[in-house]
């Protein structure tokens, strides 16, 4: 039979470790369990005050009462109440009284002007990533992109079949170009190149890279290797640049295509993360055969820690390559580009970690 604890002592006993365990233990904890376990809930939060563009108006008016927020967002009262509860809650917001305003964070990432916001970022996680992801246990019994089928099209990756939406391809050049223009900014910072004559940007996109490392290295000669359609892209903006004497465009595939024969350096900047272990050492030894004595190959990209639990990036990223983007790749660790240029016969491997987890490998033809 069940008896309640009668003895004083062992009562207040049992509230101790209670209270301990509940209110001072476990707080943290149960704290980032209601992260993971409402991360939809409280994304969308994120979602719909950026699609409102709420922090913007915020940024407009330092702080506004409620009643003002739904005045000039023409939405009820209560939707706007929830809104604002979830952002404040979140630390997206601050509450002074009756007054909202934005936190720092908001502020230097929400807001449409701040020159290092993340909306467009924001809004492919929504437009794109949000519906696949919800494939994630058939992506990984099935080991391919089943979130692929959220899209129209019969192509095998996420580039293909953005071809035949506009919209979501504009939704998606905007996010891409947005992470690789902050990102890259810490490469073109990091990367020596005074002793590179001819380098190759492999899946170089738009030309972005190329140009303010030609503007950095006015020595510098550079080509973009992409497919047919983004060269094209490259093309124009390097010769909008004024750069077309030195930059050039080398259209194909990198995995049957040859590389240009003068290069001295191969640049792969977020690329490596898109494709599987076996295809990324079958294109470090192409590079090594390609590369004369003293060629360099540069791996840029965030990486995953050794230890292989984390940085959260890295937890971050990986799915939506499996369930989305190729159903191939993933962000490995520092250790495994190190050893797969090693098995490619590269020496003398530097590495360098950079910000925002992101880090530099450049490996060595002797
Ligand atoms: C994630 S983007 C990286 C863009 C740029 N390197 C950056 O850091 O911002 C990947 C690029 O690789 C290109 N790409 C994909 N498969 C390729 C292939 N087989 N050969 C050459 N380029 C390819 C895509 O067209 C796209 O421009």
């Amino acid at each position: 039979m069940a008896k309640l604890a009668n003895n004083p002592a062992q009562r207040v006993w049992n509230w101790i470790q209670r209270y301990l365990l509940e209110r001072v233990l476990l707080r943290r904890p149960y704290e980032r369990m209601y992260l993971i376990l409402g991360g939809h809930i409280f994304f969308q939060t994120l979602s719909a005050a950026v699609e409102l563009d709420l922090f913007s108006l915020l940024a407009k008016h330092r702080s506004m009462t409620r009643e003002e927020i739904a005045r000039a967002l023409q939405c009820a009262d209560q939707p706007i109440r929830i809104l604002l509860l979830g952002c404040t809650a979140l630390g997206l917001l601050c509450k002074r009284g009756a007054s909202y305003s934005n936190t720092f964070l908001s502020q230097r990432l929400l807001v449409r002007d701040a020159p290092k916001n993340i909306i467009d970022v924001v809004r492919w996680q929504n437009h794109i990533n949000y519906r696949a992801m919800s494939h994630f246990v058939e992506a990984i019994r099935a080991n391919s992109n089943v979130g692929l089928q959220e899209f129209a099209g019969t192509e095998s990756t996420l580039y293909g079949r953005l071809a035949h939406d506009d919209r979501l391809e504009g939704i998606f050049q905007g996010a891409m170009e947005s992470i690789s223009v902050q990102a890259n900014a810490m490469l073109v910072r990091s990367l020596d190149l005074r002793g590179t004559s001819y380098l190759v940007d492999v899946g170089g996109g738009n030309g972005t890279n190329i140009v303010v490392l030609a503007r950095r290295f006015p020595h510098l000669r550079a080509a973009v290797f992409d497919s047919e359609s983004v060269c094209e892209i490259a093309k124009e903006n390097i010769a909008k640049e004024g750069l077309s004497d030195r930059l050039d465009v080398w259209p194909g595939d990198c995995f049957r295509d040859p590389f240009p024969k003068e290069v001295d350096a191969i640049l792969f900047a977020h690329f490596f993360t898109i494709w599987s272990g076996q295809r990324n050492r079958q294109l470090l030894s192409k590079c090594f055969d390609s590369l004369p004595k003293g060629g360099a190959v540069i791996i840029f990209n965030m990486m995953q820690r050794d230890s292989e639990n984390g940085p959260l990036g890295a937890a971050l990223g990986s799915p939506y390559f499996l369930t989305l983007a190729t159903g191939e790749g993933m962000l490995y660790t520092w250790h495994e580009y190190k050893q797969w240029m090693c098995e490619a016969g590269f020496r003398s491997i530097e590495s360098r970690p950079l910000p925002r987890d992101h880090g530099l490998i450049i490996g060595r033809k002797m």
